[in-house]
């Protein structure tokens, strides 16, 4: 078996038992210490894009962007799984979809993310057929934010409910070996991680999901201008380096000029 599908085997030996922690990285460093902490899947996310390229949302992101930021981790050979998302309109049909999959592989990730459920079914199954490691995500969609107009949380009224079950169903019988589940309500993303097969992951989904994630720079307060609701920095890191680099700037030796 190869070392990818076994570091996936046991993150579905996961499933129900010990949580799955899983963290984002977009450079070598982050990387590293993800590993060092024996964090076992970094998510090369598109909301790098946001936080660390300083767009607007994530629908700007490329591939170009994201195999850059995937090589950058790749470099650390973490033990970690890398998956890579597929940005905003790269799989908008199955071809388009196994291509660009393929080129986030060539890149150095291991798996790949896109989001959606039953509506893009047809490329899921062709990114599985073609060998590569799929990993799904449901809720709220960053992706659609421009026509949804805004991030909304998923699963207050039933018929969402019923299509977030169905669409995790579908995604898992697909072959689908975890689903993020994002701002989906917490009952829900409980029924969803009791229904499917596959391992959910949560981001603002409640406590009842198989894992939880969360973008790295959010939990060390790294992006100090916007943190979402759900995330209680463990550290202020922007604090922390603004006294670092203070304290460095006042210590500079004068030149004293005769
Ligand atoms: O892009 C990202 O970082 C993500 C996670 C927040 C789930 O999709």
């Amino acid at each position: 078996m190869s070392v990818t599908l076994e570091k996936i085997e046991r993150l579905r030996a996961m499933k129900g038992r010990d949580p799955i922690p899983a963290l984002t990285a977009a450079d070598f460093p982050m990387a590293r210490l993800l590993d060092e902490c024996g964090i076992p899947i970094i998510l090369v996310g598109d909301s790098l894009g946001m936080v660390t390229l300083g767009y607007p949302n994530t629908t700007l992101v490329t591939m170009a962007d994201i195999q850059h930021h995937v090589r950058a981790v790749a470099r650390a050979k973490p033990n970690a799984l890398i998956i890579a998302d597929l940005p905003y309109k790269t799989y908008e049909t199955p071809e388009q979809a196994v291509q660009n999959a393929r080129a986030l592989i060539d890149s150095g990730a291991e798996a790949v993310k896109a989001e959606g459920g039953r509506a893009i079914l047809p490329q899921v199954k062709a990114i599985v057929a073609a060998g590569i490691p799929f990993c799904g995500h449901l809720g709220m969609l960053p992706q659609s934010v421009l026509i949804e107009g805004g991030y909304k949380i998923k699963g207050k009224q039933d018929a969402e409910r019923l299509a977030l079950i169905e669409d995790a169903i579908s995604l898992s019988n697909a072959g689908a070996f975890a689903i993020v589940l994002e701002l989906v309500t917490p009952p829900v993303a409980k029924e969803i991680t009791e229904r499917a097969a596959a391992p959910t992951i949560g981001i603002g989904s409640g406590p009842d999901c198989d894992g939880q994630i969360l973008v790295t720079l959010d939990l060390v307060g790294m992006f100090p201008w916007f943190t979402p609701r759900f995330v209680k920095p463990k550290m202020n890191g922007a604090e922390q380096m603004r006294g670092a680099i203070g304290e460095w700037k006042n210590t500079l030796p004068r030149r004293v000029t005769t």
